[in-house]
């Protein structure tokens, strides 16, 4: 018989910033597993706008809040390298990803194919975006904002301020 065991899970992304569609992810994630690490990834490829301790800290300050509300224990970590090699070293047996749109599904069957290669017991779980998030990215975010326009539904307000304060106060 297969019995349910402390769940240990790893939620990736560069999180530039994090967005109300990863908060969803995070959150229904969070019902089904013990402990979550939300790993930051550095990866450089992609020129953050916010540094990777910034990105920490912001990323921190929104799951903050979750602890009253799940008994989930949740860590942000940074990583760079490999998700499966950092996955490994937390002990975690799952991934969780978030799919939005089709277009997702090609980027995402190869990541994990290739993680199932390298680790064939880790398993990858996939969690629907919610519709209201299906094409939200945090590039459009930060592109948004520097246009003037509104993102109050798409993050926190404390994460709309800081994005504010980084485009235009070149903090
Ligand atoms: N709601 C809203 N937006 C979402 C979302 C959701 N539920 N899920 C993802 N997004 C957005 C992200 O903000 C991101 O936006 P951006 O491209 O404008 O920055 C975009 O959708 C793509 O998300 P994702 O696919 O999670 O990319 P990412 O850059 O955030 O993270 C890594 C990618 C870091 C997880 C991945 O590259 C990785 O694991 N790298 C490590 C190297 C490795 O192990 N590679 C695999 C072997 S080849």
């Amino acid at each position: 018989m297969i019995r349910k065991k402390f769940i240990t899970a790893a939620y990736p992304g560069t999180f530039d910033p994090i967005t109300l569609g990863h908060m969803d992810i995070i959150k229904r994630s969070a019902i089904y597993v013990d402990k979550l690490f939300i790993a930051v990834a550095e990866n450089s490829e992609k020129k953050p706008l916010f540094s990777l301790e910034e990105r920490l800290e912001l990323t921190q300050i929104e799951c903050q809040s979750l602890r009253k509300d799940f008994s989930c224990i949740f860590e942000v970590l940074p990583f760079s390298g490999l998700l499966i090699d950092f996955a490994k070293s937390m002990e975690a047996t799952l991934i969780i990803r978030g799919l939005r749109v089709m277009s997702d599904f090609d980027f995402e069957y190869q990541m994990t194919s290739i993680n199932k290669q390298l680790s064939p017991r880790m398993e990858t779980f996939f969690l629907m975006a919610h519709e209201h998030h299906n094409f939200v990215s945090s590039t459009a975010v930060k592109e948004i904002t520097r246009c003037k326009g509104d993102i109050s539904s798409f993050v926190s307000p404390h994460i709309c301020e800081r994005l504010k304060l980084k485009i235009f106060d070149k903090l």
